[in-house]
């Protein structure tokens, strides 16, 4: 695969001729019609369902559901009164749908077919907080263009990813879609996908368009409950929420979804703050706005707009491009603009954008898709390798007792719990394609290792429903074994969209499980999946060894054994803090220090009254933003800050020996920190600028460089403008966002 990008940021003189010359042709019904996007199917039909089947069952053919398509759809397409599609994945459908656009309208406007491929089309990799547990921007960029392959393969010319909503509270169900909680991370993976799935040279010969999601501030519903209210500073919007957005538009996304939440009580749909002042008059940015599922119509209930019309018009004026699902556009927009309420400037600016961004996809000169290509190519065996480098980079081991793992061969296990002989919930959320038959599940990957004779398995109970329980199977199975290894964790429709939890224990009785199993005494691994951090203070005392998951996607099972078995050392950090407690949400590590900081993290009980800790509990994580263990051991020495006075135009160069001192080849993700001691404005205690993954052999050591240009050491500053302010900082080299080595530098005023 090469590594040339389309990028769709950019205007291109002889395109936006071309997109004159269409748009002084152009309809008001036919503007409004690409600022449409829709399914093009009807309501499932049982006997149109059935007679497809038992064809392909008298032809001896797969069986592929065609639904029908909506009564109303030819015409439409005929009438160019549909610029786009979602989630339409079947390319005889696309194909016959574009026919009649290209071929039957009046302007021969293609339409643009968009979906969810959040973490793969049929080749599924990790979730994707998992996958930026690999702090391998490379490495997601290659599985992005594999999602772009298989993607573009079906029809599928516009991705609605990467997800790069900041996300600090793990009830949310959406922090599994996401790199986790911090805008600097989320930036460098931005860019990967982006990257990857705007690859050019797509065995398809089409292009795809990214989509980054959900513009802006969605991970911040309050209390972690999807679809929630969001309330945050203008600062915190610039700062944290905005980053990761810009950065995937610099990369070259053409598009962008706008999200559900309101933004200081307005809703980001109808936002002109977000839609206009800062995409178009900051940005200068070109590229499509399209709204999330329904959010024009949703308007209604946010209390925004008393009816549809209204809330047409609301988003219309404020910068949102094209609608999806809802009616607003199809039924009100033509009225808006003849009745005077919107002007046609801008309607004719958002059908532009459109316009602009299918020449770029290149859909006028290549609008099908070869409907022989998927087969060929969906789960082509590179990709499921690929998905495979990306599950062992992800996993991340939380504890390692007496070096337990890894594992000898020779020892007999019992594997207990739910999720070891499980296909569906190693997918993770959004694995629309799903087949479960494509997953490799703990015990297959176990069963490359030993032989049948060597272990035992007891699922013991499900994953969340209350019964049947297996206890006395466990413990059995436990005392006759020299290690317990224990598969634990969320099933796929525990996390994702409207899938907010309360409690992030263990789900179901798997808790009974663990404590039956750990009276027994024998050492415990415990593979831990799911689609956030879960709060297990319980099981990560009782177990030796825990290894973090995720759901890792097709391949699960076999990263999960290579692990446990040593072939592969684990190298994965954790890009969201793993809270002690759920009253301690949102924790996160950029926090600010307050005006009564504890005098440690680890607070003691009792001891700081009056200080900002709790009375129950440390303020610190279980497992913090950045950790993650290896079999191996890095040293880190001699932190070299190469010129400690600096001037605004300056780069800030910082360098540390990182040391294999341990016995095993391994990975080791080298963060740097910094903390600006005194702003107009105060500043978080440690913010992220720098991560390098570099591989060392035994004894092997290495001088890491980071260098950071001291403009990028800024913020919003009071006047709301990015501003890099002179004064004392603070920098760490290290394994986590906790420890490290520690220097000063000083920025000199100009
Ligand atoms: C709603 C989700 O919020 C969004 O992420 C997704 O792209 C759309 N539905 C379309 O399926």
């Amino acid at each position: 695969m090469d590594n040339h990008i389309t990028t769709y940021n950019q205007l291109n003189p002889a395109a936006e001729a071309r997109v004159d010359a269409l748009l002084a042709q152009m309809t008001l019904a036919e503007k409004v019609g690409q600022l449409v996007q829709t399914n093009p199917f009807g309501p499932f039909d049982r006997d149109h369902y059935d007679a497809q089947k038992q064809t392909a069952e008298e032809n001896g053919e797969p069986f592929e559901y065609f639904p029908k398509l909506r009564h109303d759809m030819e015409d439409l397409l005929r009438a160019g009164g549909v610029g786009s599609f979602l989630n339409v994945t079947l390319p005889k459908a696309i194909n016959h749908c574009q026919r009649l656009a290209v071929e039957e309208s009046r302007l021969g406007i293609p339409i643009m077919v968009g979906s969810d491929v959040i973490h793969g089309y049929r080749t599924i990799f990790p979730i994707p907080l998992a996958e930026a547990s690999t702090w391998n921007p490379e490495l997601l960029e290659k599985a992005s263009r594999v999602a772009a392959e298989e993607a573009s393969a079906v029809g599928v010319d516009w991705i609605f990813a990467p997800m790069v909503d900041v996300a600090r509270d793990p009830r949310w169900g959406r922090i599994a879609e996401g790199a986790g909680e911090d805008p600097f991370l989320g930036m460098a993976m931005a860019r990967a996908r982006v990257r990857g799935f705007q690859t050019t040279h797509l065995a398809s010969g089409r292009r795809i368009a990214a989509c980054p999601k959900h513009y802006v501030g969605y991970g911040a519903a309050e209390a972690g409950r999807d679809y929630n209210t969001t309330d945050f500073s203008e600062r915190t919007l610039r700062d944290v929420y905005l980053p990761p957005f810009k950065a995937a538009f610099d990369a070259g996304a053409g598009s962008v979804m706008s999200a559900f939440n309101e933004i200081s009580s307005v809703p980001a749909t109808a936002n002109p703050l977000i839609l206009r002042t800062i995409l178009r008059d900051e940005w200068q940015w070109p590229g499509v706005v399209l709204s999330d599922y329904e959010a024009v119509k949703e308007l209604i209930p946010h209390g925004l707009a008393a009816d549809l019309r209204e809330a047409a018009r609301l988003s219309l004026l404020a910068g949102l491009d094209i609608e999806m699902i809802s009616d607003g556009y199809h039924n009100h927009l033509a009225e808006l603009v003849e009745s005077g309420e919107v002007p046609l400037e801008l309607v004719d600016e958002a059908v532009r954008r459109v316009l602009r961004l299918k020449i770029a996809v290149g859909l006028f000169e290549k609008p099908y898709v070869d409907e022989s290509l998927a087969p060929k190519l969906i789960l082509r065996p590179d990709f499921r390798e690929l998905a495979l480098d990306v599950a062992h980079e992800s996993m991340v081991l939380l504890k390692n007792d007496n070096d337990l793992l890894p594992l000898s061969p020779q020892a007999r296990l019992a594997v207990i719990g739910p999720l070891a002989n499980n296909h569906k919930d190693m997918l993770g959320c959004w694995s629309l394609h799903t087949h479960p038959e494509d997953v490799e599940t703990v015990l297959e990957g176990l069963s490359v290792y030993l032989p049948d004779e060597a272990w035992t398995y007891v699922p013991a109970c499900p994953i969340r429903e209350d019964g049947p329980l297996d206890i006395a199977a466990a413990v059995a199975a436990a005392q006759d074994a020299d290690v317990v290894l224990l598969v634990l964790g969320e099933s796929a429709d525990m996390s994702g969209e409207g899938h907010s939890r309360t409690d992030l224990g263990l789900p179901g009785r798997q808790q009974e499980v663990v404590d039956a199993v750990a009276a027994t005494g024998k050492p415990i691994v415990c593979v831990l999946m799911s689609g956030r951090p879960l709060v297990i203070p319980q099981l990560a005392s009782q177990a030796d060894a825990l290894l973090c998951a995720w759901h890792a996607g097709i391949r699960a099972g076999r990263a999960v054994a290579d692990i446990l078995f040593g072939t592969v050392n684990p190298s994965g950090k954790l890009t969201a803090s793993w809270p002690r407690s759920m009253g301690q949400i949102p924790t996160y590590y950029s926090h600010k220090n307050t005006g009564r900081p504890a005098s440690e993290a680890g607070t003691k009980q009792f001891a700081e009254s009056f200080k900002s800790v709790y009375i129950d509990a440390p303020n610190s994580p279980l497992f913090p933003f950045g950790y993650g263990l290896s079999y191996t051991r890095f040293a880190y020495s001699d932190l070299h800050i190469v010129q400690p006075e600096l001037g605004l135009d300056d780069t800030l160069t910082v360098t540390a020996t990182v040391t294999n001192a341990g016995e095993r080849a391994g990975a080791e993700v080298v963060q740097l920190y910094v903390r600006d001691l005194v702003g107009s404005v105060t500043r978080p205690v440690k913010e992220l600028k720098g991560f390098q993954k570099i591989t060392l052999q035994p004894g092997e050591k290495r001088t890491v460089s980071f260098a950071v240009p001291v403009s990028e050491l800024g913020f919003t500053g009071l006047d709301m403008r990015y501003v890099v302010e002179p004064g004392d900082f603070k920098v760490w080299i290290g394994p986590d966002s906790t420890s490290g080595l520690e220097g000063s530098f000083h920025i000199k005023k100009a």
